[in-house]
C-alpha cells in the first residue's frame, strides 16, 4: 500500500514512527519552509495542506494521513470533502473518541482556537525550539505547571519529541501520543518497507533532527512546491 503523510515539519515523523510498524511504501512531506502553521490563518492552511495533498496525489497514493494537529483540527472535515476520491485520516479524530474530563490537551494556537477540545493550552514556543533542536526545558516547565489533570493529550505532533523531558519534569502524568493511537486504530495491513522523505529544505541540522526519530533506512529530497 502506497501512504501519504504530511506535516509543517518534523512533527508528523513521530505519527510514521508509530505507522511504519506497519510495513508499507510511505511517502511524507514536511513543509519546513511555511512553519510554524500554528500561528497561520485558515486561508493559508487551506493553500498550504492542499498544495501538499496534490503532491501526495501525483505520488499515487491509496491513502492520506494528516500528521498534523493543527490541519486535523481546523480542516480534516474541509480536505475530506475536497477529496472524496482518496480516504483521508487525521490524527485527532480517534482522539476525540477516547478523551475524557481528567485529559488536557497540549496543542498549537490554532488547535486550541479550533474549539475541539475543551480543555486545552497553547504552547506556541514549542514548534520552534523543537525544529530548531533547541533545548525546550523552561518552555515546558510553564506549561505543564498549567495542567491540573492526570492525563494530557500531545495535540500536536511535534511533541512526542519531547516525551522523555515531559517524563523528567513531571513523572505522575499519563501520556497520550497521537500517533500511536491512530496506528493502533487503523491497523495498516503489511507489506515491504519503504520511506520517502520530501522536505521543502533539507540540511544537516533537519538529517540530525530526522535520525533522532526515524532508525529505518530512509530515501530524502529537497522539493519546492
Ligand atoms: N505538528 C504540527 C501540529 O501537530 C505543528 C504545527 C505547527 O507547525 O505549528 O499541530
Amino acid at each position: 500500500m502506497k501512504i501519504g503523510i504530511f506535516d509543517s515539519g518534523i512533527g508528523g515523523l513521530t505519527v510514521l514512527k508509530e505507522l511504519i510498524k506497519y510495513h508499507n511504501e510511505y511517502y511524507y512531506f514536511g513543509d519546513n519552509t511555511n512553519i510554524p502553521y500554528g500561528s497561520k490563518s485558515i486561508l493559508e492552511l487551506k493553500q498550504l495542506s492542499s498544495r501538499i495533498i496534490n503532491f501526495l496525489l501525483d505520488k499515487n497514493v491509496d491513502i492520506i494521513i494528516i500528521a498534523c494537529g493543527t490541519i486535523s483540527t481546523n480542516l480534516s472535515e474541509y480536505l475530506k470533502s475536497k477529496y472524496p476520491y482518496i480516504p483521508i485520516y487525521d490524527v485527532v479524530s480517534p482522539i476525540l473518541e477516547i478523551i475524557d474530563e481528567d485529559t488536557t490537551v497540549l496543542a498549537t494556537t490554532a488547535t486550541v482556537n479550533s474549539g475541539k477540545f475543551k480543555n486545552a493550552i497553547a504552547c506556541p514556543l514549542l514548534v520552534p525550539l523543537i525544529e530548531k533542536g533547541e533545548d525546550c526545558t523552561d518552555a515546558l516547565k510553564q506549561y505543564l505547571a498549567q495542567v491540573k489533570t492526570n492525563k494530557i493529550v500531545l495535540g500536536c505532533t511535534h511533541y512526542p519529541i519531547l516525551i522523555n523531558e515531559i517524563n523528567k519534569i513531571n513523572p505522575q502524568l499519563k501520556i497520550i501520543n497521537m500517533g500511536k493511537i491512530l496506528g493502533e486504530k487503523l491497523q495498516l495491513p503489511s507489506d515491504k518497507l519503504k520511506i520517502n522523505l520530501y522536505f521543502g529544505k533539507v540540511d544537516e541540522s533537519l538529517i540530525k533532527n530526522i535520525n533522532k526519530i526515524i532508525e529505518n533506512d530512509y530515501t530524502i529530497e529537497e522539493i519546492k512546491l
